[in-house]
């Protein structure tokens, strides 16, 4: 039974449930702690994915049978190992990231998980790498989480070079809260995740699954 409150996302999860989930749920193991000290270490960002929503993308990979999966964002790493691990041994993943020095970190997570010779590793802008991506495709599922102003153009892309049935996922679909609002500042990006919105309502079967920040989900028909 659910109620207005619960249909609305203002309850019931809070940092207590959260914290008794993760008891139950389990440590997924030293790859992923190796991922997220590595962000620690090197005074990287921490933006990565929550243990939750990296436990939802492995899922996802698992119900779709993915074997081959691009990652727009790679960090430290971290969400590359959840989308790998759904994948099993025979996954590949390619995975774009803008800064050297983030590529370069997560290069030795893969080397450290012993997964290295399942990614690809691609450096610069994502934007820059779609037309040779596109050479490996199709692909079973694409994930976005890089910068959020090119949301809407990777979608566009994932949209070609995805086989009928894969996926197309798109993590921080509320834009940190900010989807609703009208401010200057994150106009370009609020046009291109509402974009995003549109090209997987229009081309999808697809939800907006209510992780904290939203994590859009849909199925190329
Ligand atoms: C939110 S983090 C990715 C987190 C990662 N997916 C995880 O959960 O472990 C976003 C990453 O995208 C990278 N990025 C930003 N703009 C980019 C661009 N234009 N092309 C490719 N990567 C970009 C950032 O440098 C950063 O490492």
């Amino acid at each position: 039974m659910a109620d207005n409150a619960s249909r609305d996302g203002t309850r019931y999860g809070n940092p207590d449930i959260n914290q008794l989930l993760e008891l139950i749920y389990g440590d997924p193991g030293p790859a992923y702690a190796d991922a997220l000290d590595t962000l620690e270490r090197t005074g990287m960002p921490k933006i990565q994915v929550s243990a939750n929503d990296g436990r939802i993308l492995k899922l996802l990979m698992r119900l779709a049978s993915a074997k081959k999966v691009v990652e727009f964002g790679t960090l430290s790493g971290y969400s590359a190992l959840w989308l790998l691990a759904g994948m099993g041994p025979v996954g590949r993943l390619w995975t774009l990231e803008l800064e050297q020095a983030h590529a370069e970190a997560a290069g030795g997570v893969f080397e450290r998980a012993g997964v290295a010779d399942q990614v690809t590793q691609l450096t610069g802008d994502g934007r820059a790498q779609l037309e040779t991506l596109s050479k490996d495709g199709p692909f079973d599922a694409v994930f976005l989480d890089a910068d959020k102003e090119g949301y809407a153009t990777y979608a566009r892309w994932a949209l070609l070079n995805l086989r009928p049935g894969g996926l197309l996922l798109a993590d921080n679909a509320y834009l940190f809260g900010l989807l609703a609002d009208d401010d200057e500042e994150h106009a370009e990006a609020r046009a291109s995740v509402l974009a995003t919105h549109r090209l997987l309502a229009e081309h999808c079967t697809a939800a907006c699954i209510p992780t904290p920040d939203g994590l859009a989900v849909g199925v190329r028909r």
